[in-house]
Order: structure tokens, then C-alpha cells, then sequence
């Protein structure tokens, strides 16, 4: 799961059901302060990221997206293009580069997380099938309807058991659960109960409207605070858009995750499963070598001065945190220096 990142916290703690976190924001809560942020870009002795026995997603992954509310198509094609990255070649640093940590990891059989992630489908519940306020189950309902709606005749998306991945991404005026309190997005599995199989999902709300500064950073401040002092790493985004960039790199964070701990019994640290340390959490605000106290690491910057780390499909360039490495043992993306 993606945590609002809490710019004070010196250990990260985590709580109850469905991965939240421990420490919600208190209202009189002082200015962030950068400087403490943890990460580990450098290997620690602290990271206990260990394999639980259950799988990853080794077949080729059909993800299916379905987008909740209402979409501006120049952001749609900004996040169907970085999936449509995941699996094809671009450029030397690229988002298929940064993939490959992710295919690092293994199950008990020794086979790798898949390299293959194809968006399969796509649909498009305009009608806000469950209301503009969700739950944490609410995405299984989601994702419930949008396998059984018809749409030309046949379901909108197949309910593929085998190897379906489903992504709900919900438009600004959504209000989810936790959303920019203490989550930016989250993974889970389907019951069968409610969406008819046992199938992974990814939700990922847009903070452009909410809170960019904790679900968009680094293209946003944080709001509250003094404006962003020089130097602290706040950056264009590479997409025209703060809140789908930050995006960007939420689902990445949580494709990470899906793919290396699907049903919650992967590959994960800490001893509670129910509130996992994963891939992606030890790598919160790291997206270049020297990342830390606020700043991102070092990054590309385009023609206009925004920020990116890796190249994608069609020319776009993205800006992705890294992920923990299992091989280095520390976080790591193609376009470290070291
Ligand atoms: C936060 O920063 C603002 C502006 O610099 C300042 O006025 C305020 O007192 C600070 N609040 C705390 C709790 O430090
Ligand atoms: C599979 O993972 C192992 C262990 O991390 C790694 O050594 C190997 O190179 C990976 N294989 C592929 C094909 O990625
Ligand atoms: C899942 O999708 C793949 C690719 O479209 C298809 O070959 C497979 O039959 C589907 N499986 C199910 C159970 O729908
Ligand atoms: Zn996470």
C-alpha cells in the first residue's frame, strides 16, 4: 500500500486491518520537516523483507483498469501509456528498466514475477456505480460491476481468475476511505463472495482536487506549512499534471506490490501481515541515488525543466519511486549512479 508519506516519522508504524497507518495526522501537528524522512536507499539492518511462502504473479499479468467517476482523456492516456511502458522498450533509463527489480522476486518454485503486464481492458463506470464516498470494500463492488455490466453485448471486463489484475482508479471528486489521511492507494484481493473469484486488485485515487501535496509529492507541497524552501525537491511534472503524475508513481508503488505479494503472504517485511512493509513502502520518496531529507534523488530533468527518471512509450518520461532490490539489498532503480 501507498501510505500518505509522514514527513516526521522516524520509524514507520503500522496498524490494524487492511494496512493502514498507525499514526494518522493531529491537527496541530508541527510543520514537516523534511530532513527526518526515513528511506533506505542505503542498505539497513532494520529491513526484515522476507518470503511468506504464498505466490507472486508469474503468468503474464492482464490488467484491466477500471476508471471510477469522471475522466479527463489527456490523463487516461498519460497512465494507460506508462502501463503500456511496463512491457515494451524505450530508451536507457525506462520504465520497463525499473520493472525489472520487480521480476527479482520469486516464489517457492523459484519462478520470477512475470515481465508481462498487458492492459487488457478497460472500463469506464461513469454512472458511479457505488457513490462518490467509497469503503475499503467498496472496490470489490466496483470491480463486481464492472464484470458483470454488459457492455455491446458481452461483460464490460472478463472476471479472470487466472490471471486478471484489476486496477480502480477513482476521479478527484471521490472520496475514498483513508484517502489522503492515511493512504494514497492500496492492494488487496477480491473475495469470491462479493466479485465472484479470489483476484488481486490495486486502487489509486487522484489527489490533484484532495491533497496533492501528500498523495502528488513531489510535483505538490504540502499544504499548511511555509512555502518550499530552495532546493526542496519539489518538481514539474513530466505529464502537465500534478495529480496524475503523482498518480503515476502510486500505481507503480502498488503494481510493485501486487505483483510480489498478492494474497498478502509474499513477500513482505514486519511480522504482521495484515500490515505489511512491502516493496514499495521501503522506497517511499526515492526516485535517484542520494534520495533523502525531501529531496528526490538525483533525476532527469525534460526541455521544460520537469522531472522524470525513466522513459516510457511514445517519448513520454515518468517519474517513479524506486523499489527495494532483493539481489543489492538496498533500493534501487536503472537510473542510480551507483
Ligand atoms: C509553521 O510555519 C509557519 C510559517 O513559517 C509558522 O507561522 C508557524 O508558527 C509554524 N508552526 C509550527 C507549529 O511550528
Ligand atoms: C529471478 O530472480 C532471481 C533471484 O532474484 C534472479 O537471480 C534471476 O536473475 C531472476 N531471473 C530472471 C529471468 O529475471
Ligand atoms: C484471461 O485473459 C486471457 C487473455 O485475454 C485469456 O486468454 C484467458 O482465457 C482469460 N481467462 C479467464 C479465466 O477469463
Ligand atoms: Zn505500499
Amino acid at each position: 500500500m501507498m501510505q500518505t508519506p509522514n514527513l516526521l516519522a522516524l520509524v514507520l508504524l503500522y496498524t490494524s486491518l487492511f494496512h493502514s497507518l498507525a499514526f494518522s495526522r493531529s491537527q496541530n501537528q508541527p510543520n514537516y520537516s523534511y530532513n527526518q524522512k526515513k528511506n533506505y536507499e542505503g542498505s539497513s539492518d532494520l529491513v526484515d523483507l522476507k518470503y511468506h511462502m504464498g505466490p507472486v504473479l508469474t503468468s503474464p499479468i492482464n490488467l484491466y483498469i477500471i476508471w471510477y467517476g469522471k475522466w479527463d482523456p489527456h490523463h487516461q492516456s498519460t497512465i494507460t501509456d506508462f502501463i503500456s511502458s511496463i512491457s515494451s522498450p524505450a530508451p536507457f533509463p525506462s520504465v520497463s528498466d525499473w520493472w525489472r527489480t520487480v521480476t527479482l522476486y520469486t516464489d517457492q518454485t523459484g519462478s520470477n514475477v512475470t515481465r508481462n503486464v498487458a492492459l487488457s481492458g478497460q472500463f469506464s463506470d461513469r454512472a458511479y456505480s457505488q457513490g462518490k464516498s467509497l469503503s475499503r470494500l467498496s472496490m470489490q463492488s466496483i470491480i463486481k460491476n464492472a464484470v458483470t455490466s454488459s457492455s455491446s453485448g458481452g461483460p464490460a471486463l472478463p472476471l479472470n481468475y487466472s490471471n486478471g489484475l484489476y486496477l480502480v482508479l477513482t476521479s478527484d471528486d471521490v472520496q475514498v476511505q483513508d484517502f489522503c489521511r492515511a493512504v494514497c492507494g492500496f492492494h488487496y484481493f477480491t473475495f469470491a463472495s462479493v466479485a465472484g473469484a479470489t483476484m488481486p486488485y490495486a486502487w489509486v485515487g487522484s489527489s490533484g482536487a484532495q491533497c496533492p501535496g501528500m498523495c502528488a509529492y513531489p510535483f505538490a507541497w504540502p499544504g499548511g506549512g511555509p512555502p518550499p524552501p530552495a532546493g526542496s525537491g519539489v518538481v514539474g511534472p513530466p505529464n502537465g499534471d500534478p495529480g496524475t503524475d503523482g498518480m503515476v508513481s502510486v500505481i507503480a508503488h502498488e503494481l510493485a506490490e501486487v505483483a510480489t505479494n498478492p494474497l498478502i503472504n509474499a513477500w513482505y517485511g514486519g511480522d504482521d501481515p495484515i500490515a505489511p512493509n512491502e516493496i514499495g513502502d521501503l522506497c517511499l520518496g526515492v526516485y535517484g541515488s542520494g534520495a533523502g531529507g525531501g529531496y528526490t534523488g538525483a533525476v532527469g530533468k525534460d526541455s521544460k525543466g520537469n522531472g522524470y527518471n525513466f522513459n516510457g512509450v511514445k517519448g513520454r518520461k515518468y517519474l517513479v519511486q524506486w523499489v527495494w532490490d532483493p539481489v543489492r539489498g538496498r533500493c534501487f532503480g536503472p537510473n542510480a549512479s551507483d
